[in-house]
């Protein structure tokens, strides 16, 4: 397949332009500065260029609390973004696959998130995610929208990697028990992004591991268990770190689409943990010589 990748850069965008790789794919991958998806021309003139079959677009403004303070700058990249990819691909008849996410919803239910469920973002960063998915499928009938949560993996400075290394230097950790959702390895994302761009149904799918999720506090200490460390934990609430972007107190994911279609559920999130702290200590004793 000729898959064009955006936001290549990035943590999810790295797991897919190297699993597409891996299975043979033509791939044109572009960070941010090779392409601004903000940029209507820029985005044409690349998938023109490229003739992609299909876009899996991975790029976006992700930092939550940046978000609510630049309004314009998250509406400009995560709604005219996708919309701009949509109105590319419709050109050349190329599938695209958006990334969004669990924050589209206020996190206010019991129980997992549907498609069912309607969304109400109470974030700028949500709301601008949410106008992208809407703006994507409304320029392009054949979207594909992926909303996905808590993801973890290789690349990036995510969550986990952060808690890691401050534990590792014995740092004191907080994590906060009262805010949970469905972790998610970005190689099981990648994984399952490129079987979408092959089944080429559009659609709202929700990709995350299987289980019954998890809060940050849970997941911060199955990956302390796995690297062996007995880091002491300061369990707080979400609301105490008074940050500019409210959060979902509960954003866990279910799909009915891929059930419906039988496909397979994603490992467990616990084993793709496991997966990905062991692979990511091979990486370091091999940096480390
Ligand atoms: N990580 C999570 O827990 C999570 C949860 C739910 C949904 N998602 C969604 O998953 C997707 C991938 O996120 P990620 O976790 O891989 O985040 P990430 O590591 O922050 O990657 C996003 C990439 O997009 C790039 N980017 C920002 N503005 C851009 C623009 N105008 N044009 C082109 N590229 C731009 C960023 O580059 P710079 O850093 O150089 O600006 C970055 O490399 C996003 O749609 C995100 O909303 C992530």
């Amino acid at each position: 397949m000729r898959v064009l990748v955006t936001g290549a850069g990035g943590m999810v965008g790295r797991a897919v332009t190297e699993h597409c790789l891996v299975v043979g794919d033509l791939v044109f991958p572009y960070d941010h500065q090779s392409l601004d998806i903000a940029d209507f021309e820029s985005v044409t003139r690349a998938l023109n260029h490229d003739e992609p079959e299909v876009v899996i677009n991975c790029a976006a403004w992700t930092d939550v609390d940046g978000c609510e303070l630049d309004p314009g700058r998250a509406f400009s990249v995560n709604a005219m973004g996708p919309e701009n990819l949509a109105r590319a691909s419709r050109e050349l008849d190329a599938g695209l696959i958006s990334i969004s996410t669990d924050y589209v919803f206020d996190g206010k239910k019991e129980g997992f998130y549907t498609q069912r469920d309607q969304p109400g973002p109470e974030s700028i960063y949500g709301l601008s995610k949410l106008e992208g998915e809407r703006r994507a499928q409304l320029a392009y009938a054949r979207t594909i929208v992926v909303r996905t949560g808590f993801v973890f993996g290789p690349g990036g400075t995510n969550f986990l990697s952060t808690v890691v290394e401050r534990a590792k230097r014995g740092e004191k950790l907080k994590s906060i028990r009262d805010a949970y959702g469905t972790p998610t390895y970005g190689l099981d994302l990648a994984l399952r992004l490129r079987e979408l761009a092959e089944l080429d149904l559009p659609g709202i799918f929700h990709v995350v591991n299987a289980g019954a999720g998890a809060s940050y506090e849970e997941f911060t200490r199955a990956a302390l268990d796995l690297i062996g460390n007995a880091a002491t934990l300061e369990s707080i609430h979400m609301d105490s770190l008074n940050r500019p972007a409210r959060r979902p107190r509960n954003s866990r994911l279910k799909c009915l689409l891929s059930e419906a279609i039988g496909l397979a559920p994603l490992p467990f999130w616990k084993d793709s943990l496991s997966a990905f702290v062991s692979m990511d200590s091979r990486v370091e004793a091999a940096a480390e010589g």
